[in-house]
């Protein structure tokens, strides 16, 4: 096995693959454009969904590229030895062109030539598909791999739920794929110990997807046109793989990152540390994009400061000083200079945009401490009640963590459990997306942002339904203070009486004061309770379903107000186009 580093291994696959015919094409945009299923780049292959439904690529039919990815849905898990939400996803593709025979063969020799990766044979093991109502048992790539030299029992048939690849949105191309994994030395955690298990004993590397099927909205596979190959792997964990680490965070990419933030902690922890290395490198490269944004209460600025956000609270943990996030940001920009130079002509907007995040972050809370320091002076006791802990977050939207903290500095237990009970209960009450301020210890969710938000949902499922059009759907939503705008697919203008119908649907929805619930289930289930909206991905990750009566079901982060009757007069104020076949809306609340 080749110990290499980053550099290497990048130009290894696009050398690789220029020499099997391939076109090198640069990582796409990691804020997705005129699409409004996700909020970022989360595979290589989202930004060539096009291609892979049949439209000509100016590349041709082999492609291959090193993507920037964000996936944040894991968040939760950011600081065990593997999880990232920023990475890179070394791809290539066939549109039409080679399948899974020639994916096979290239897949095992780059794993296993000397002049490539150079992996044993012995210690890769690969999963293919077992087969289902949708698609058969994928006997054909067992036997490619089998004839490469892969062991028969080191070939695993796994269901749809491991080896299929979805829709980067709910439709969309998808197939069968075969997953390769490298056999690290531990031992098996149990007899039916195999790919699909967690123990660390079987490390993914590489995922080909046969792509040879859309999804149709109405759940249904149908054949592709041309039969594609999409094939995905990670750049990090590779790397781990191939220096021999146990965790990411000690490859060539983290090294640099994790010893300046050690250099400026005053305290050590590791979970806090890689937090901080995984946060400033998703943020550096959020904002440094080139449709790059700052921090906001929605999509993917709201992404970003809960990003910033929590990477402030465990620079306090660390004892950071302010300021330490930029000199952190500035490594990251070092590290990527050469291979994403856009990092560095943009790198005064992403170093002020962190330092004025801190900046409004360290407002709130400094408000917050006033607060808890009277909280301290009448404490009766040695623990703070969850109430009183609760009252602080709800009112200056100061994180339970925080509150712990600054107990524990004072010699004081708080009740954790008390809090969260306070936090259930008023969430049963007031059903907002409070778990989300919650989690990303925001605070400025303006009231008029929220309901326009709201008011979104019910003017995307008014406009389907007024128009009685399948093929209405959102295309982009933009908020602030005094409006909301919300683009859509739709071939014409609206009439006059269409504007009125719609707005006068919206008002219905708010004068029946429905309260506007937040439910949390797999994509599956939300598709099945017909949800529009964002969001899907391979791994079941769990999304968020707002449902206000019958008027609106759609998957969303929020936050929403708590009954639609808060929301006010709803009123249209523009309609107008917004490029082929997109319309856009303007309307206010009054
Ligand atoms: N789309 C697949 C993945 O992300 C392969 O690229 O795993």
């Amino acid at each position: 096995m080749k110990n290499i580093d980053s550099y290497t291994l990048r130009n290894m696959w696009t050398k690789f693959y220029s020499e099997k015919g391939h076109t090198v094409i640069s990582s796409a945009s990691l804020i997705p454009e005129n699409d409004p299923t996700v909020l970022f780049t989360t595979a290589g292959m989202h930004p060539l969904v096009p291609y892979l439904l049949g439209a000509k690529h100016p590349g041709g039919t082999r492609l291959a590229d090193v993507q920037k990815c964000v996936r944040t849905g894991d968040i939760d898990e950011v600081g065990d030895a593997s999880h990232c939400t920023f990475f890179e996803m070394l791809g290539n593709w066939s549109l039409g062109d080679y399948f899974k025979k020639e994916q096979i063969a290239w897949s095992y020799e780059f794993l296993t030539s000397p002049e490539y990766l150079d992996i044993d044979p012995d210690r890769l093991a690969v999963t293919v598909f077992a087969g289902d109502e949708d698609c058969p048992r994928d006997e054909e790539s067992a036997k490619l791999w089998m004839e490469c030299g892969i062991k028969k029992e080191h070939i695993f048939y796994l269901p749809k739920s491991n080896n299929w690849w979805g829709p980067a949105g709910i439709t969309g191309p998808c197939g069968p794929d075969s997953e390769m994994f490298f056999i690290s030395d531990v031992k098996d955690c149990s007899d039916s110990c195999g790919p699909d298990c967690d123990c660390g004993k079987y490390l993914e590397i590489w995922n080909d997807v046969f792509m040879q099927y859309n999804k149709t909205a109405d759940g249904k596979f149908e054949p592709l046109k041309q039969k594609n190959v999409d094939t995905g792997m990670g750049l990090e964990r590779t790397l781990c793989i191939l220096q021999g680490k146990k965790s990411v965070y000690d490859t060539d990419i983290f090294v640099p990152i994790m010893a300046k933030i050690r250099s400026l902690a005053a305290v050590s922890d590791i979970k806090a540390e890689r937090i901080i290395a995984d946060h400033i490198r998703t943020s550096v490269f959020i904002i440094g994009d080139e449709r790059g944004v700052t921090c906001s209460n929605v999509d993917q600025g709201y992404i970003l400061r809960r990003l910033l956000r929590r990477a402030i609270r465990f620079g306090r943990q660390l004892e950071l000083a302010s300021g330490a996030l930029v000199e952190i940001a500035k490594t990251v920009i070092d590290i990527y200079k050469d291979v994403y130079p856009e990092l560095v002509a943009a790198s005064t907007k992403i170093l002020d945009e962190i330092s004025a995040e801190e900046e409004r972050f360290e407002k709130t809370l400094a408000t917050g401490i006033k607060e808890f320091e009277k909280l301290v002076f009448y404490q009766k006791g040695d623990t703070i009640s969850g109430k009183a802990a609760f009252r602080l977050y709800e009112t200056y939207g100061f994180p339970v963590e925080m509150t712990v903290e600054l107990a524990r500095e004072k010699g004081l237990k708080v009740d954790t459990d008390g809090f969260h009970e306070a936090y259930r209960e008023h969430q049963q009450k007031s059903h907002t997306g409070a778990e989300q301020k919650f989690k990303g210890g925001l605070a400025d969710h303006t009231e008029t942002i929220t309901k326009l938000h709201t008011a979104t949902h019910l003017l995307h499922t008014a406009l389907k339904r007024v128009l009685n059009d399948p093929d209405v759907n959102q295309k982009g939503s933009n908020i602030t203070e005094e409006r909301l705008r919300f683009d859509f697919t739709f071939g014409r203008a609206l009439t006059e009486e269409e504007i009125a119908a719609v707005e006068a649907k919206v008002n219905e929805a708010i004068a029946a004061d429905v309260p506007v619930v937040c439910e949390e289930m797999t994509v599956d289930e939300a598709r099945k309770q017909g949800a529009i909206g964002l969001f899907a991905s391979k791994y079941g990750e769990r999304v968020k379903v707002y449902t206000m009566g019958t008027y609106s079901k759609e998957i969303c982060g929020g936050p929403h107000a708590s009954r639609t009757g808060d929301l006010g007069k709803f009123r249209i104020i523009k309609e107008q186009s917004s490029g082929a076949g997109v319309r856009r809306i303007k309307a206010v609340l009054e």
